[in-house]
């Protein structure tokens, strides 16, 4: 586990953190037909006390349409159709927004295709209830990847590498997607100026977070690459993150220079 300097538990070392209230577990998706009812039936069972919201890109492949038949039978299971694929950030931020409207404490990510092992939410929840944010981590001692091509891992590792030096974070997965907010820290990260729109959405709500002063807790995980339908990675996915997370970087730097003449402390 993570416990970064500079954290709001770092600077109040008593504080303590209230209830949890009723999980929603958001899973974005686009064309993820073959993975649907698996990962809502291993979430509903895994923790049944949890509700499931499905975001649907309007799936070619018909998810949507699957998705509609699980909430049919199952009224903590329920479905947010949007029009088209506008990406994972604003899928999630759509997603939360939905959340929050409906009184939810506790917002977590998770991918559909079975990445994120839904039987290791309990353990999420857990370090939640002394967290503001919980990280799923797949590169801090006892987290894991597995059946991920070198090459992919090799991406991922860099990004989060650069994204920690870059932006100063004292985090080990920057770029997962399998994470516990309480609705309260998202409530905290100003939302509505969100742009990014791939999967540098993942660096930007963990740099709010850290900036933000919440208390970010690192779990590990087992990551587990999918065995059916297709990664949506993609050259633009990865360059919009590469542009983003260097100018926030730069920004950084320059405020504090400009700002302070001298590194700030927090
Ligand atoms: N609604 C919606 N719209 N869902 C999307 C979109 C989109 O534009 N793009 C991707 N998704 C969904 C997928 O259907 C899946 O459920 C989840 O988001 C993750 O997409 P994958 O394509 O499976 O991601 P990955 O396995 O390549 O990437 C993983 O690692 C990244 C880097 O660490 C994920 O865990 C990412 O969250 C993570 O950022
Ligand atoms: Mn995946």
């Amino acid at each position: 586990m993570n416990d970064g300097d500079g954290t709001l538990a770092a600077q109040n070392p008593g504080r303590k953190f209230g209830p949890l209230g009723t999980a929603l577990v958001i899973i974005p998706t686009y064309n993820e037909a073959e993975n649907i009812k698996a990962i809502v039936g291993r979430v509903r069972k895994a923790v049944p006390e949890a509700h499931v919201l499905v975001a649907d890109d309007n799936s070619p492949d018909g998810t949507g349409k699957l998705a509609d038949e699980l909430a049919v039978d199952d009224d903590q299971v329920q479905v947010l159709h949007r029009k088209g694929k506008e990406g994972l950030g604003a899928a999630y931020l759509a997603g939360f927004r939905w959340g929050m409207e409906h009184g939810y404490g506790v917002l977590i990510e998770m991918d559909a295709d079975g990445s994120h092992q839904p039987e290791e939410l309990p353990r999420l929840l857990t370090a939640l209830k002394g967290a503001d944010l919980v990280l799923g981590s797949r590169w801090v001692p006892g987290g894991r990847v597995v059946n991920w091509p070198k090459s992919r891992e090799f991406i991922s590792r860099g990004g989060s590498l650069y994204s920690r030096i870059a932006l100063d974070l004292p985090l080990r997965d920057i770029t997962g997607g399998y994470r516990a907010f309480r609705t309260e820290t998202l409530q905290g990260l100003g939302l509505d100026e969100v742009a990014s729109q791939g999967y540098c959405f993942q660096v930007d709500l963990a740099r709010r977070a850290v900036k933000a002063g919440y208390h970010v807790v690192e779990v590990p995980i087992t990551f587990v690459e999918r065995e059916h339908g297709d990664s949506k990675m993609s050259r633009d996915i990865l360059v919009e993150a590469l542009w983003r997370v260097t100018t926030w970087g730069v920004g950084e730097r320059v405020g504090k220079i400009v700002g302070r003449g001298r590194p700030s402390q927090q």
